[in-house]
């Protein structure tokens, strides 16, 4: 059985969700100079706010003026948690201000009442792809360990202000993406310039958020010793694409990556696994003295990750598959989402089972779902019956993971739960939620919300703690 105490919900990241880019005090962030492209053309970034741009997050879904109504349909469909994330630039609008925005922790202070009056557990995310802008210009963002102190000092306001509001939190969204995706300024605001070594770079960026990532642990716990503050990985599963033996150790190199993070989140030092990437890439970083005893002191107490599809590698040419952050090869068994992103099921309760057998500590799934085009009807319906298939599939794998497999698992949050903007593609066409949104790509609608077929199956299963996917077509 799934237990009782699961932490069924939906997860969103202020960036994509929020809007009100420059409201209440609220400074740029690296997300709000990043422009949509129309129909997942590559993004650009600029320097500052273009006039004539349409940026589509600045905007987004606008849950900054709708957040009593989003809440109270998350609670209509009887969620048990929410995650969300702060955005570092509405409680420090230049990151590196002398006192934090009073109205930016306000408005946090309200969704957290909000949520709480319906008994939903907000699980909260320091770091989703957002930090001021500011901080890249005037300190060249994580490549600096300036960065450090500024962003735990920025864990530690929001920590003791929401002290008995929030108890789950996150430290660095997809932390590991720094070392897979080519761009990123998504999760360090780094574009990287010509004179510099990308090894190096990704290594040292890494390592400061690594760093800040264990004293915001440390200082969190010791702010409230019943917070649970976990690590957040992307976890892109890969499989060996042949038997030969060869494609085993492409496969074990390609996820180094994604345990790199891992392994110093959990394990709270560099280990061989870290050490063979650090070599394969012929990188090179500092680290400070005491680093290593922060490390090993700042572990995490869970692990969230996110999982969307699996790949394959090889030393044979493949089928190349492009996810927003991840690249790898096609399987050739599995099939594929509007957006060319593999459907596969089992490769949750893979990950599942990889990620418990290597660190032994709870799991939490804080994004899974699927990105589609949807219709809305005349009649005001939305009929999306290939995201509840693409849902009861993973969770059917999830399930058997809890209860065949044993994997300790807190929870799991559907990605997007209400339309938002792709981080990817900065488009609202590729739709996750099960709460429409009526507004389009040129920024045109009404903003209302219309509930997807989707919506009520998930209210249904969370109300049978997932026994409804034991019924067939369920
Ligand atoms: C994850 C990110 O990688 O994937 C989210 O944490 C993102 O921010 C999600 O939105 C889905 O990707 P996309 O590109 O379809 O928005």
């Amino acid at each position: 059985m799934i237990p009782e105490n699961f932490l069924w919900g939906g997860a969103t990241a202020a960036n994509q969700y929020e809007g009100a880019y420059d409201e209440d005090g609220k400074g740029l962030s690296i997300a709000d100079v990043e422009r949509g492209s129309i129909h997942g053309v590559k993004r650009i970034i600029d320097d500052s706010i273009q006039e004539n741009v349409f940026y589509p997050s600045h905007e987004a879904t606008d849950f900054y003026h709708h957040y009593k109504e989003d809440i109270a349909l998350f609670a209509q469909m009887g969620f048990k948690c929410y995650r969300m994330s702060i955005a570092w630039s509405r409680i420090f609008p230049n990151g590196d201000d002398e006192e934090p925005n009073e109205a930016g922790l306000q408005f946090y202070d309200d969704v957290f009442d909000e949520l709480h009056k319906y008994h939903i557990e907000p699980v909260v995310t320091l770091h989703h792809y957002e930090m001021p802008l500011n901080l890249v210009h005037k300190y060249g963002a994580w490549r600096n360990r300036k960065l450090v102190d500024l962003a735990v000092r920025y864990a530690k306001v929001v920590f003791e202000r929401y002290k008995h509001k929030v108890k789950y939190w996150m430290t660095f969204n997809e932390g590991n993406s720094l070392l897979i995706s080519p761009r990123p300024w998504h999760q360090a605001g780094i574009i990287y310039q010509d004179d510099e070594n990308e090894a190096d770079v990704k290594l040292q960026a890494s390592h400061n958020q690594l760093v800040a990532s264990a004293l915001t642990v440390i200082e969190g716990h010791k702010i409230n010793p019943d917070f649970k503050i976990g690590c957040m990985l992307l976890y892109p599963l890969t499989y060996a694409y042949t038997c030969k033996p060869y494609d085993q150790v492409l496969t074990r190199n390609k996820m180094l990556r994604t345990y790199y993070w891992g392994d110093v989140q959990v394990r709270g030092y560099y280990t061989n696994t870290c050490r063979s990437f650090q070599k394969s890439i012929h990188g090179h970083f500092t680290m400070e003295d005491g680093d290593e005893e922060i490390l090993r002191k700042g572990t995490v107490d869970f692990i969230g990750f996110s999982y969307y599809f699996s790949q394959v590698e090889s030393d044979e040419p493949l089928m190349e598959l492009v996810g927003n952050v991840a690249k790898g090869g096609r399987n050739p068994h599995l099939e594929i989402t509007q957006w060319g992103w593999q459907i596969d099921p089992i490769g949750l309760r893979v990950s599942l089972n990889n990620l418990y057998d290597r660190y032994q500590k709870p799991l939490f799934i804080v994004e899974n779902g699927m990105g589609a085009i949807d219709v809305l009807e005349e009649d005001g319906t939305v009929h999306d019956d290939y995201r509840i298939e693409y849902l009861r599939k993973h969770l059917k794998a999830m399930k058997d993971a809890i209860e065949i497999d044993e994997v300790d698992l807190m929870g799991y949050t559907m990605w997007g739960c209400t339309d938002l903007v792709s981080a990817g593609t900065g488009e609202i066409r590729k739709r996750y939620g099960f709460i429409y949104v009526d507004k389009d790509d040129e920024g045109n609608g009404t903003r209302k919300r219309i509930k997807k077929d989707s919506f009520y199956w998930y209210k249904k299963l969370i109300e049978t703690s997932g026994e409804l996917l034991e019924k067939e077509n369920a």
